[in-house]
């Protein structure tokens, strides 16, 4: 498509037989092919090709500037050329850091995997004048086994990534970042004693998910954030029914994002714990 193209939604849909649907050409198309210019058209006709195969998924705008954002697609790109499915999600939790970066207190990650997240943490910390540290916790042997409210979308061992490899995505920031390798919650003694402005949750799984909030959460300072990145997902609904229940008597609301993320201010509190 050239400079002049735009998007033109289509009016007066109906359909026609089987898989087939009609529709008048919007007048700004101009002339269609004919038999003399079996190329003359310009215009491209876009599917949401999703609904297709998953009828209740509804497509976003397009235009939105963050695609735009070179910096952050390239930092996104280190980690995955393949596919964009964490793109918004990535981009949400960079926008999110700065609020949290001006409390006092330390980062922490569970559930780290290459450490796509991690990096986007570590440079927000560095962002902000550093300073601080980003504490990762994970098996990195993968996911541990799941219970039944999990559901059956994922087995012991989905997303192992060894710890060197992570290690030298995270290279950059050898400075801030400490790992604290092991399964949830076995090395969360490690920072017992530490305040967080800032933790992110991305375990996939029910008891991983539980025991991150019992221990975070007290040790929050006021105005930190807790995100989840599994909240919103049919396929984590046991990390979704641990942070509904572990909310349920606490003042926090829990911010569903359209990305799929959750999150929670922590409310104004005198100390932790
Ligand atoms: C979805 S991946 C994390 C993705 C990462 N946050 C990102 O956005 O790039 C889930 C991670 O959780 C870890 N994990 C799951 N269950 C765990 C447990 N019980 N103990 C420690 N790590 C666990 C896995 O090893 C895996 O690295």
């Amino acid at each position: 498509m050239g400079a002049t193209a735009r998007l033109v939604p289509l009016e007066g849909l109906a359909p026609e037989s089987g898989l087939c649907w009609t529709c008048p050409v919007p007048a700004v198309c101009g002339p269609g092919d004919s038999v003399a210019e079996p190329q003359r058209s310009t215009l491209r006709l876009f599917e949401d090709r999703f609904g297709a195969f998953v009828p209740d998924v509804r497509l976003g705008e397009f235009g939105r500037s963050f695609f735009r954002d070179t910096g952050f697609v390239a930092d996104y790109e280190r980690f995955d050329r393949q596919n964009y499915r964490s793109l918004d999600r990535k981009f949400a939790l960079s926008e999110l850091l700065p609020l949290a970066l001006r409390r006092p207190g330390e980062l922490a990650e569970c559930g780290v995997f290459r450490g796509a997240s991690a990096f986007l943490v570590a440079k927000a910390i560095r962002r902000a004048g550093g300073g601080r540290r980003l504490h990762l916790f994970d098996s990195f042997a993968g996911l541990s086994a799941p219970e039944e409210s999990d559901g059956n979308n994922w087995e012991a061992g989905n997303l192992a990534c060894n710890r060197a490899e992570v290690a030298a995505n995270l290279a950059a920031f050898d400075d801030l970042v400490i790992f604290h390798e092991g399964w949830i919650p076995d090395r969360f003694g490690d920072v017992a004693d530490t305040r967080f402005c800032f933790v992110h949750i991305d375990v996939d799984l029910a008891q991983p998910t539980r025991d991150a909030f019992d221990f975070f959460y007290p040790r929050m300072v006021s105005g930190g954030l807790i995100v989840c990145d599994d909240y919103g997902f049919e396929t984590c609904p046991g990390a979704r029914r641990a942070i509904d229940e572990f909310f349920a008597d606490r003042p926090e609301p829990i911010v569903h994002l359209p990305t799929g993320q959750g999150f929670v201010m922590i409310e104004a509190r005198d100390t932790a714990i």
